[in-house]
């Protein structure tokens, strides 16, 4: 049975700050931020826009292209920025989605990783129940402190994936290359809202997994390196994807795969998918029957490279132009905003616009209020 990706859709944040107005303040080269590391803007999450709001617009956007909602039985949700050590931030999902009420949600974590951990459960239980269709949601914000290197490599967004039988846009191969180590590369404790990172040792290990990784993957299937057509990377930044495909596949270019990751910065669960979405919406060659690479990485860490074959008509199930609308539709804010933002006191729910049809607008008793705008 060919079991693999339906149909996709992203979400990021109404806002962003442009990295040349970064460079500006911090009085850094802005050559480092657009050459040295790949990036050109940010995604900046205003107090009214999470990890659930965003979820929610791509999540809506995923399911409007299946005929029938009430066949997805599952929805997995994966993050490493939810606010709730508890309840699954795939509930409210669940909820604004008016999904039916024997659906199993749960939320998935490690690092930028666990969308690909829901991917093959997703993949396993279709196999399982091959009229069932599960829906799998990678969405983060990345947040570090101000002035630290991670800075310029923030941001945040939402893709959301049905994995379902005779796919219409990737069928899954069985092949995986893993590699899991015990590291202290990048971490949140629960009471920080910015991430902890050792840079130069994450950028390390990112490449070493992904080498042991292929030299799996390329074991177990018996395929070439050359019979994989193109390759997505988990891109933190686009500097580090290039990297990782200079030292692979040297001659194939993976521009169209970092399009909407240089503006929208790390989304670490969705980054990979992003590329992904990217690759389908600007390359001009059929990707019919064409193997890709799917290069994932969550420090900690897990890494996992895996391939997929692309479907015949999978132009059908893309949305180029309102992808590219939604980013160039974004409000530039400015530096001091960009501060006022970062401050944690700064509970402003009303001044900001919100990109989908539900937006947070308060907290009350630490319990998180959404409104919806419209009905589905
Ligand atoms: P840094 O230390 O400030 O930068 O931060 P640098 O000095 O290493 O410079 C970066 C590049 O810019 C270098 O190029 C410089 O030469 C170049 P490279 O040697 O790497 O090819 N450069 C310039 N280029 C043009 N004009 C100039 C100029 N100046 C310098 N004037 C660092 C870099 C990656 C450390 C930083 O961005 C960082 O700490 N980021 C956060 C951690 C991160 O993203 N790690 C990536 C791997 S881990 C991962 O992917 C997992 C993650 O997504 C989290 C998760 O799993 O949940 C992060």
């Amino acid at each position: 049975m060919k079991i693999g990706i339906d149909s996709i859709a992203f979400a990021t944040s109404g806002y962003f700050l442009s990295l040349e107005t970064l460079a500006k303040y911090r009085n850094v080269d802005f050559a480092k931020y657009c050459a040295g590391i790949g990036q050109m803007k940010m995604s900046i999450f205003p107090p009214n826009e999470d990890v659930v709001t965003v979820a929610v617009e791509a999540a809506r956007k995923a399911i409007s292209g299946i005929e029938d909602k009430n066949n997805v039985d599952m929805l997995i949700f994966a993050t490493e920025s939810s606010f709730d050590l508890s309840k699954s931030a795939g509930i409210y999902v669940h909820h604004f989605l008016k999904l039916k009420e024997n659906c199993r949600v749960f939320d998935l974590k490690q690092a930028c990783y666990s969308a690909t951990a829901a991917l093959r459960l997703a993949k396993s239980y279709v196999r399982e129940n091959p009229d069932s269709k599960v829906l799998v949601i990678g969405s983060d914000v990345v947040k570090y402190s101000p002035r630290t290197s991670g800075e310029p490599t923030q941001g945040g967004a939402a893709v959301a994936f049905v994995v379902a039988k005779d796919p219409r846009i990737l069928e899954i191969e069985p092949w995986a290359g893993i590699h899991t180590t015990d590291i202290m590369d990048f971490w949140r404790p629960s009471h920080l809202e910015e991430a902890l990172f050792d840079g130069k040792l994450s950028a390390q290990n990112y490449l070493k997994s992904m080498h042991i990784s292929v030299a799996r993957y390329l074991e177990k299937s018996n395929i070439a390196i050359s019979d994989v057509n193109h390759v997505c990377f988990h891109a933190p930044f686009c500097k580090m994807a290039q990297k990782a495909n200079s030292q692979l596949f040297r001659l194939k270019s993976i521009g169209e795969t970092l399009i909407y990751n240089s503006v929208i910065g790390n989304s670490c669960s969705a980054s990979l998918y992003i590329c992904f979405v990217s690759l389908l919406d600007h390359i001009k060659d059929d990707l019919t029957g064409k193997r890709i690479g799917f290069f994932s990485y969550g420090s900690g860490s897990v890494a996992e490279f895996f391939s997929g074959i692309v479907t015949k008509n999978y132009r059908q199930m893309l949305d180029t132009q309102n992808n590219q609308k939604m980013l160039t539709d974004r409000v530039e804010i400015s530096f001091q905003e960009y501060e006022s933002l970062g401050n944690r006191e700064n509970l402003d729910f009303h001044s900001y616009k919100n990109v989908g049809e539900v937006a947070m607008f308060g907290i009350n008793n630490h319990q998180r209020m959404y409104k919806v705008r419209k009905t589905y």
